[in-house]
């Protein structure tokens, strides 16, 4: 089963809490938190206190895509929030395996993300070895509501064909423009986790678990 992370980016921040409600419950279903600094990507989101109010009011496991120029930082000051995932950009980083071994000391679960430009193939051996997620961003990253850009899929062939070569363990998460018409074929690439923001919350339905389900069926 595929696990879709629906991204509070789009929810109403005024009533985080009733968006996240309906959610409660679902198998499968990880909360995607997109926390942008305002300098690795233009626009600011969240930090740690709405983090604080978000845990208060979901039981589902919190997934941290850290959009920023300095993940060490955020990686220490969110230890203590019992994140389940948490994930930074190869990008913003000197040493990706050095950043990754550091984190693994205090999550279960780490992760890097590339930009849609950046190939998978900067990626090392050593690192792929290390990371239990590989974020790979189907738009430009700071926004949500953006078009799927097609040409990510070839990354997360490539991540998945090495996988299987290499007996990898990392997950294939893919965030941007996921709907209905974009996450099959993410699927028949070889995603096995979902990130969709507009397409869960944004329009006049609020159920929101028909809208997760119909993301994991397969065409
Ligand atoms: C973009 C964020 C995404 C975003 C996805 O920088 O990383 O998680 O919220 O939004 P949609 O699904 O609307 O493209
Ligand atoms: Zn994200």
């Amino acid at each position: 089963m595929q696990i879709v992370s629906p991204s509070i980016l789009s929810c109403d921040f005024l009533n985080l809490a009733s968006d996240l409600k309906p959610l409660e419950g679902e198998k499968n279903l990880w909360i995607h938190l997109d926390i942008m600094d305002g300098h690795f990507v233009p626009n600011l989101s969240f930090g740690r206190p709405i983090i604080e109010g978000v845990k208060e009011h979901t039981s589902l496991p919190l997934d941290a895509h850290l959009m920023v120029s300095n993940p060490l930082f955020h990686i220490e000051n969110l230890v203590s929030l019992d994140l389940h995932n948490i994930t930074f950009h190869y990008e913003a980083v000197d040493n990706a395996l050095e950043a990754v071994t550091l984190a693994k000391k205090h999550y279960e679960s780490v992760g890097i993300a590339l930009k849609p430009k950046t190939p998978f193939r900067s990626l090392s051996p050593d690192l792929l070895e290390s990371i239990d997620l590989l974020l790979v961003m189907s738009v430009e990253p700071g926004l949500g509501g953006q078009q799927f850009m097609p040409s990510s899929l070839e990354s997360v062939r490539q991540a998945q064909a090495q996988r299987e070569k290499k007996q990898y363990s990392y997950q294939i998460q893919i965030d941007g423009g996921i709907n209905k018409e974009t996450a099959p074929r993410a699927l028949a690439a070889g995603c096995d986790n979902l990130v969709a923001g507009s397409y869960i919350f944004n329009g006049p339905s609020t159920d929101y678990k028909r809208k997760v389900q119909s993301l994991r069926a397969k065409a």
